[in-house]
């Protein structure tokens, strides 16, 4: 089963500090490196690299950092004829890391905002058939919702970060990934009122409002899965809770995107919503032991964390 991620591709400017500066203040790095990142191209490397079968649709600029970003996308196996050079830079995050593995990140888009509706239609035939078309905020909205419209099968949103989109192309997503915060601003975006109950509860209102299925990532705590009630057409959403296995975090970067990655890699292969979000779940506590985004991201023969296995610590 085949994967078209429609994405972004950014060089990742890296640097270790002890604290993140405040505004006006000035810190030491203590090492700095540039590495392949963007959210569409990790969570292309973190599905190949698990087995599925990946095609990338992009853009990078033709300057010198075209080079790192495409680095790992291009020793995945992954499909890049979908790949456009433009005039004009490459994507570029500026990345602080702290000591206790939390990031800040400043996104200048480059070349990504090539990829619109008219980059999309130069690839509508792959999109339409592929099993699952991957898509998250970082390309213009444009190419999102004409991607989203172009998908024959399954259609995979994460809204990171969200971005304004028609409130249809929302709902054609099975599932939408989102975080706290994504979440709320989706629940906003399809016009729902807001929802001042606990995350089960806006993911619960998420489906209400016509999201096929929602997973809400919670970083160490793990996830929740909400789809439709299986039992009574009118009954509640079913809202499942996934555990995460607990690690020492030493980098979080890109650790979201390995777990929709290895998500979608599990759908392709046929795996249930739920199942495929218990194993994305060890999949992301993997990614945050290691260093960088594509950097840390495992292959299927990696040994992951699991969930109640101190040895993981
Ligand atoms: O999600 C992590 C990614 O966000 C980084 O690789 C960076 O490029 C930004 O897009
Ligand atoms: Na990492």
């Amino acid at each position: 089963m085949s994967v078209v991620v429609v994405g972004s591709v950014n060089a990742d400017l890296v640097t270790r500090v002890t604290a993140h500066p405040a505004p006006g203040q000035t810190v030491a790095g203590q090492s700095m490196a540039v590495l392949a990142g963007g959210k569409g191209a990790n969570q292309a490397v973190a599905a190949a690299r698990l087995g599925a079968r990946v095609a990338f649709v992009g853009a990078v600029g033709d300057d010198e950092f075209a080079d790192v970003a495409t680095s790992t996308l291009r020793t995945s196996g992954i499909d890049l004829s979908g790949l456009r050079v433009v005039a004009g830079p490459t994507g570029l995050a500026l990345i602080t890391v702290s000591a206790d593995g939390e990031n800040t990140i400043v996104v200048v888009p480059g070349a990504n905002a090539a990829v619109d509706d008219a980059a999309v239609a130069a690839n509508a035939a792959a999109i339409a058939s592929a099993d699952v078309v991957l898509l998250q905020g970082e390309i213009p909205t444009s190419g999102v919702e004409a991607a989203a419209r172009a998908a024959a099968a399954r259609v995979v949103l994460n809204l990171a970060p969200v971005v304004d989109l028609d409130p249809d192309v929302l709902r054609l997503a099975d599932p939408l990934v989102v975080n706290e915060h994504e979440a709320r601003g989706a629940l906003a975006l399809l016009g729902a009122p807001p929802d001042a109950g606990d995350l089960q509860d806006v993911a619960a209102a998420l489906v209400r409002a016509g999201v096929r299925s929602v997973v809400v990532t919670l970083g160490a705590v793990g996830a929740l899965v909400a789809t439709p009630c299986a039992t009574a057409q009118a009954g509640p959403p079913d809202v499942v809770a996934i555990p995460a296995p607990r690690v020492s975090a030493l980098d979080t970067t890109g650790a979201g995107d390995a777990f929709v990655g290895a998500l979608v890699q599990r759908l392709a292969a046929g795996v249930g919503l739920v199942d495929a979000a218990r194993f994305a779940a060890r999949v992301g506590a993997y990614a945050v032991t290691g260093a960088g985004a594509q950097a840390s991201y495992p292959d299927a023969a990696t040994p992951l964390p699991a969930v109640g296995d101190e040895t993981a610590r």
